[in-house]
């Protein structure tokens, strides 16, 4: 049985996991208006996977006993100046996420919840993926600076993202 603080600790994951899910649904926006297909695709996945992480942490909090309870959230930034600039605030972004995870682990070994640990390991492993795949597309469109065929370059890699077998 959840404990009512860590319950609701879960219950904001919850929200901060479907307001990244938004987030990168407004990046995927400003890609299409930039006519960059395959960053495009990156953003969906990134929203999709955004979502199963949120769908993750209800099914846990039911099956653990709580009770969940969905919060409001401010609306995303739909604007950026360039690619970098998006893939930079998604970092800083990913960055936050990955201090929530370890405050929750926290909270959940101060509780001894030992279901609650476990469940959260996978939430600490993800976010070592989620830093890196970032931090490799900040470094290659550094890399191509201002040139229009490098970034189309990127942007033909990034097309080839495809959704992940969905986590058990
Ligand atoms: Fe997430
Ligand atoms: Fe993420």
């Amino acid at each position: 049985m959840l404990s009512p603080a860590l319950n609701q600790a879960l219950n904001e994951q919850i929200s901060y996991e479907n307001y990244s899910a938004f987030i990168y649904k407004a990046m995927q926006g400003y890609f299409e208006a930039e006519d960059l297909p395959g960053m495009s695709n990156w953003m969906n996945l990134q929203f999709q996977e955004e979502l199963s992480h949120a769908e993750k942490i209800f099914r846990f909090v039911c099956d653990a006993g709580g009770r969940v309870e969905i919060m409001g959230m401010e609306a995303p930034n739909n604007k950026y100046s360039s690619p970098l600039e998006a893939f930079e605030s998604a970092l800083e972004h990913e960055q936050k996420v990955t201090q929530l995870i370890n405050g929750l682990m926290e909270k959940a070994q101060a509780e001894k919840d030992h279901a609650a640990q476990i469940f959260l390991q996978w939430f600490v492993t993800e976010q070592i993926e989620e830093e890196a795949s970032v931090s490799l597309i900040i470094s290659q469109l550094k890399r191509v600076k201002d040139d229009g065929r490098g970034l189309m370059m990127v942007d033909q890699e990034l097309s080839k993202r495809a959704a992940a077998p969905a986590a058990e």
